[in-house]
């Protein structure tokens, strides 16, 4: 039995993508076997560890829980796209501070972390535990995590953009 497709449009780290797809397909498949975005990684099958967390729209959403074609028309970034001709300020923090190990949950703590300081932009700890209550890490007890938000939270505030010159 031949099965319905649909063609979904949506941007992805700044590209607009379309594709021909089963409605059925999750954004993280549709991320990992369409687009060969394989930073966004699946840990589980019962939306609970998080490490398939990416920015839809800016909010951090777990991409094993939406369908590809819910996305349509929309912004989606995921690790990949932190990366622009240097380090994002996130992933700099985390090579400083030792915030993974085996980095198997370091793809969705980063992206949820970056939605976490746009609420809070000098979070303190518990807020930062908080935020990443839906995350899971076997490695690092958290502590190192933290730490890297921490001081990703000091970088991003450093790079601030200076207000614009006045035109006149
Ligand atoms: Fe575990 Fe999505 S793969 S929450
Ligand atoms: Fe291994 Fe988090 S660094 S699961």
């Amino acid at each position: 039995m031949e099965h319905h497709r649909m063609e979904v449009t949506m941007t992805v780290n700044g590209r607009s993508v379309s594709r021909d797809i089963e409605p059925r397909v999750l954004l993280v498949h549709f991320l990992r076997d369409e687009l060969q975005l394989t930073g966004t990684h699946v840990g589980c099958d019962t939306s609970q560890c998080g490490s398939c967390t990416v920015l839809i729209d800016g909010e951090a959403v777990k991409s094993c829980t939406v369908l590809a074609v819910q996305c349509m028309g929309q912004s989606v970034t995921t690790i990949e796209g932190l990366e622009q001709g240097s380090l994002h300020p996130m992933q700099e923090a985390f090579r400083e501070k030792h915030g993974l190990q085996c980095g198997f949950c370091t793809p969705g703590v980063m992206m949820t972390a970056i939605q976490l300081l746009k609420q809070h932009p000098n979070p303190t700890e518990s807020e930062i535990r908080e935020g990443l209550d839906g995350v899971l890490c076997r490695c690092t007890g958290y502590e190192t995590i933290v730490r890297s938000i921490q001081h990703a939270a000091g970088l991003m505030a450093d790079q601030e953009p200076q207000p614009e010159e006045e035109v006149g």
